[in-house]
């Protein structure tokens, strides 16, 4: 599809209206207003591709880019919507505290590559279409800590060092948090193509009060 048409826009459309449409799509289809990630990034796709000028106003694709990406000019109704991954880089916030690092270490996923970390601690999966980081996570073989799975604890905290994850507008986590790049695991879709993730910031002190027993929820699903 075009992405004027993902954008709701005339091909002539001027800066401004490109702007003003983009805005408003963007602000409907994130997912922490309750819209779908793949949709979310569709539409920031568009706005790239417009921004980047991959695409020829006249109607004329360019090849390469995006333009490969929405041409043929007619879409294919029958064609499955793009299931976007994530690569995603992690490491364990209990090595920080072991080896004297800090979040705020500019060189810190570096240092951890170097550092011959076991495969717990540090690597790489991938998050796959709509899947939630906490979800992939567990997809992969991992057992990251969580409570609740819906936003009412601090158990599944993760410290996003690079890239984007959303967030539910309904959440436990104070504005000091999220300034900070703290968002949670078990709901949080990522935005970006990669992410680096610091996992198991349970451990932190100023989290402690936020924090929910993990048995009492184990023994409801159990229970279930
Ligand atoms: Fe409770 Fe994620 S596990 S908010």
């Amino acid at each position: 599809m075009d992405p004027f048409a993902v954008l709701g826009l005339d091909p002539d459309a001027d800066d401004e209206t490109i702007k003003r449409a983009y805005r408003q799509r963007a602000k409907k289809t994130h997912p922490d207003h309750g819209g779908s990630v793949t949709e979310f990034k569709r539409v920031r796709d568009a706005y790239e591709a417009i921004q980047a000028g991959e695409i020829d106003r006249e109607g004329d694709h360019e090849t390469g880019g995006f333009a490969d990406d929405f041409g043929p000019d007619v879409p294919d109704p029958h064609a499955p919507d793009p299931e976007p991954d994530t690569e995603v880089t992690y490491l364990n916030y209990a090595v920080l505290a072991e080896r004297g690092w800090s979040l705020e270490d500019d060189d810190l996923f570096e240092k951890a590559a170097r550092a011959d970390l076991a495969d717990r601690n540090f690597g790489q999966f991938t998050v796959e279409g709509d899947q939630s980081l906490l979800e992939a996570a567990e997809a992969s073989g991992h057992a990251w800590p969580f409570a609740c799975r819906g936003g009412a604890c601090a158990n599944c905290a993760v410290a996003v060092t690079e890239g984007e994850l959303s967030q539910l507008v309904d959440h436990i986590l104070p504005d000091e948090l999220t300034d900070q790049g703290i968002r949670l695991s078990c709901n949080g879709k990522p935005l970006t193509d990669s992410l680096e993730v610091v996992y198991n910031l349970e451990q932190r002190d100023d989290l402690a009060d936020l924090k929910l027993p993990a048995d009492r929820f184990n023994k409801a699903r159990a229970d279930d």
